[in-house]
């Protein structure tokens, strides 16, 4: 009876997790993308062949079970091999070349982008973060955020400036290496507009979890509005206060590892931060993008990232609300 319950409140468990996973923003088994779609159906085929595989144990253990308390347990030899060659031989080896052909056809299908590429993305991975680049755009360069169309391929170039890491956007792709020394490629195609979290899959340091990028997929025109405006100087008319901080990040030490297009401010240890104020988090996904957060970061980003490269910033103390909104006027 005790057992029974255990077994119940298992498989309750079971379905719980299963139904959370399929439905999470960072979940394969909610793939919205041609690539994900892949390994989600492969998933599903896997499942339920295991699923049957699994019943019929159960049921030929339940049938054992069943015989030797009707004291009829003995399966004569004959009986017992041909019971192992179909159940233990054959069966297993054609549901194994079932999954292997299906491997090969969905690796097959995975290896080009679908269409060819329309558009071409560099992304290069630091610990930790993730610098982007559009190479047919000259100039346009962001940081742990990818913009691409919606219904159209991007094939993804991948290197990384330090260690091995690894490129993953559940919902839209299987993961790829970033491995010190090579070059690899991926591709990301949907056809749904929206926004995908995609993380970093190879553990590469101390702050491995934060290493996010927000992938944005929207209507053509609207891809074409971003990247124009990403590749020139920004033309926002600053106002006295973002103007003060303009002075302040220029003359001050943040010039040094960043860059802002137009100013003159062309450091390339971090991030770039033409676009700073309209990402959706800073860190990588460690702090969400508001004034209290980036003068924490400006300040002392180890006490949100510990072991980040940036170290803690003397900015007095009426220097810092300029700075942070110079920052956020950047976009
Ligand atoms: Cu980069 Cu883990």
């Amino acid at each position: 009876m005790r057992r029974g319950r255990y077994g119940t409140a298992a498989a309750l468990a079971a379905v719980l997790l299963l139904a959370a996973c399929s439905t999470g923003e960072q979940s394969t088994l909610n793939a919205v993308g041609s690539g994900a779609r892949r390994t989600e159906g492969l998933w599903w085929l896997m499942f339920w062949i295991s699923m049957g595989v699994f019943a019929e144990v159960m049921a030929m253990l339940g049938w054992a079970l069943w015989r030797r308390r009707r004291a009829e347990a003995v399966i004569k030899g004959g009986d017992a091999l041909g019971l192992v060659t179909v159940l233990g031989v054959a069966i297993p080896l054609v549901i194994l070349v079932i999954v292997y052909g299906v491997g090969l056809r969905d690796l097959n299908a995975l290896a080009s982008a679908p269409g060819g590429a329309d558009v071409n993305v560099e992304i290069i991975g630091h610990r930790w973060w993730w610098e982007v680049h559009y190479p047919d755009r000259p100039g346009a360069v962001t940081a742990n955020e990818l913009h691409i169309p919606v219904g159209e391929s991007v094939r993804i170039t991948l290197r990384t400036a330090d260690v091995n890491h690894s490129f993953w956007v559940p919902q839209l792709m299987p993961k790829t290496d970033l491995i010190a020394g090579k070059t690899n490629q991926t591709w990301l195609h949907t056809d749904r507009a929206g926004s995908y979290r995609a993380q970093c899959a190879e553990y590469c340091g101390q702050q491995h979890a934060f290493m996010a990028l927000l992938v944005i997929a929207e209507p053509r025109a609207r891809f074409d509005g971003w990247v124009s405006a990403l590749a020139q100087p920004s033309t926002t008319t600053l106002s006295a206060a973002e103007q003060r901080g303009r002075a302040v990040f220029e003359q001050g030490s943040c010039a040094a590892c960043h860059t802002v297009r137009g100013t003159t401010a062309q450091g390339k240890v971090g991030p770039d931060l033409s676009t700073i104020g309209s990402r959706w988090s800073i860190g990588g996904g460690a702090a969400p993008n508001d004034a209290t957060h980036l003068g924490r970061w400006i300040t002392n980003s180890q006490t949100l990232k510990p072991g980040n490269a940036m170290p803690p910033q003397p900015v007095p103390t009426q220097d810092l609300p300029d700075l942070i909104a110079y920052l956020q006027s950047l976009r």
